[in-house]
């Protein structure tokens, strides 16, 4: 044990210099303790404020009645895997694994990298935890953050939140119906119209086919296309389609169409998603460059953009319900995407297992949300609150901790603050947070074991048991049950 003696003659101790780290770089001189320095965020990162929790709660709290609803489980993969498994999974010569990947050696050698993605993790997971012998479809959510080093601007981080749903083991086109109905009804449900940008990029034969088509059309244009767009004739000519340089979209415009390489039992299938598209009323334009910028898709693919129209520059236009014009919505726009991925599972390593999802870019949907309430349209509401506790003196202040923390899981939403101790202010704090009621405790109720139930509209003030506190709140709320 350290005695006065000792501890004097630790503190009298020179500070050891920092020792260098094993793996993963230097210890810079600004970061050890005998200099000061101020840190900010990383570029591209973004911290997630209290006053923006009224968003990521609602996001949850729907994706996961949607997830419980449709029959999806939860399940949460690490932050960091094996870099090859997305190098293989969403492919050489596109942005995310060339550009995007935070990659690096771990202390054992393997190179590991932050996902970028979370649809290679689960179908590993599939793989790895033999899901395979479960009934199949497996359908699987997820919700956490994701990793791309891309160029920050508007809408685009270097670590972003998606939640996301995965259907592993069938082919239907009902389930790739299903996978749109519950990205839609997330929008639907948190305020956000949205129209779903659709196209079928077939099989792997078919697009084979396909890209000898566009790389011929695209080798007489190479004059007119952006540095990038030259390097991917040859590297990725898919991505072809996926350029926003306003030269480049000009010769897209006139780029043969997937659609038109495709075999009849493909466009067939894809017909039937947009069949069932059509009985769920959800809006949707047949987008006919869409392809997609990760490699494992198949058939359906999919995006989704915000439907309302917005006054911000490049923002997209339209109405929900409305077909609104693919070109004019800037790439980054999007708030969310999926597609089916037939032959992932199988690349990985496991049998061949049809699949399809979704993945919802969140902090895209809380700009979107803002955005539409600085146009006075839907706003996600302030946590509503029952009552406001408030108290009087020190013995008042120890009872209502007590008494606050029974209330707990009574399913009654109560305001309080332990740090404002005159009832003025407890009481402006009410009137800002709109409480139907207020509870005063005080010296001489703490004696009675009485309360004070002030009605805040009316200012009637009436004087109950301890008690009786659940029972009359719930009373004067009308409601009934522990069930909000
Ligand atoms: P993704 O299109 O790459 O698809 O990402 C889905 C959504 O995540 C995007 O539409 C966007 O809202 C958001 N997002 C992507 N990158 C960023 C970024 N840098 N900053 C902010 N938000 C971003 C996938 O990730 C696939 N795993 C989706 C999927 C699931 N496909 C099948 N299953």
């Amino acid at each position: 044990m350290m005695n006065k003696k000792s501890f004097a003659k630790a503190k009298a101790k020179k500070p050891a210099k920092p020792s260098a780290p094993k793996a993963g770089g230097k210890v810079a001189a600004s970061d050890t303790k005998s200099t000061k320095k101020a840190y900010s965020v990383l570029r591209g990162m973004h911290d997630i404020l209290p006053r923006e929790d009224k968003y990521w709660r609602t996001f949850y709290r729907t994706s996961e009645h949607l997830a419980d609803f449709y029959q999806f489980g939860k399940i949460e993969t690490p932050i960091l895997e094996e870099a090859g498994l997305f190098i293989r999974s969403i492919g050489k010569g596109t942005d995310v694994v060339d550009k995007e990947m935070y990659t690096f050696e771990d202390r054992d050698g393997t190179k590991v990298c932050l996902r970028p993605e979370a649809t290679a993790s689960i179908a590993r997971a599939y793989i790895s935890n033999g899901m395979w012998n479960h009934q199949q479809p497996v359908k699987l959510w997820y919700w956490g953050p994701m990793f791309r080093h891309d160029r920050p601007q508007s809408g685009r981080y270097r670590e972003f939140f998606q939640a996301g749903f995965e259907t592993i083991g069938i082919k239907d086109p009902a389930a790739d119906a299903e996978i749109i109905l519950i990205a839609y009804s997330f929008y639907k449900d948190i305020g956000l119209p949205v129209v779903i940008h659709i196209n079928s990029i077939g099989t792997p034969e078919e697009r084979e086919r396909y890209v000898n088509e566009l790389v011929s059309y695209y080798r007489n244009k190479r004059s007119y296309l952006c540095e990038d767009c030259r390097n991917r004739i040859a590297k990725n000519p898919l991505r072809l389609l996926d350029c926003k340089e306003e030269s480049c979209q000009k010769v897209k415009e006139g780029a043969p169409q997937i659609l038109d390489w495709l075999e009849e039992e493909s466009k067939d299938y894809f017909m039937k998603v947009l069949e069932y598209l059509d009985e769920l009323n959800i809006p949707y334009v047949p987008t006919p460059s869409l392809v997609r910028g990760l490699d494992y898709y198949t058939h359906t693919v999919f995006e989704i953009y915000p439907a309302f129209e917005e006054s911000a520059e490049g923002a997209p236009t339209g109405k929900e319900g409305e077909q609104n014009s693919a070109a004019s919505i800037p790439a980054q726009a999007a708030l969310g995407g999926g597609g089916r991925y037939d032959l992932l599972v199988e690349e990985l390593g496991g049998k061949p297992t049809p699949a399809c999802g979704v993945a919802l870019g969140l902090e895209r949907a809380v700009n979107a949300l803002r955005r539409q309430a600085e146009q006075n349209k839907i706003m996600v509401k302030d946590i509503k609150y029952d009552v406001f506790f408030a108290q009087l003196g020190d013995e008042a202040k120890r009872l209502a901790l007590r008494l606050i923390n029974e209330m707990r899981g009574t399913g009654l939403q109560l305001a309080f603050n332990f740090f404002k101790n005159s009832l003025k202010a407890q009481l402006e704090l009410a009137n800002n947070l709109k409480v139907p009621y207020v509870v005063i405790l005080g010296q001489k109720e703490v004696q009675d074991q009485t309360l004070i139930i002030r009605d805040m509209e009316s200012g009637v003030q009436e004087i109950i048991d301890q008690k009786k506190l659940e029972s009359t709140l719930r009373k004067k709320l009308g409601k009934v049950s522990a069930e909000k």
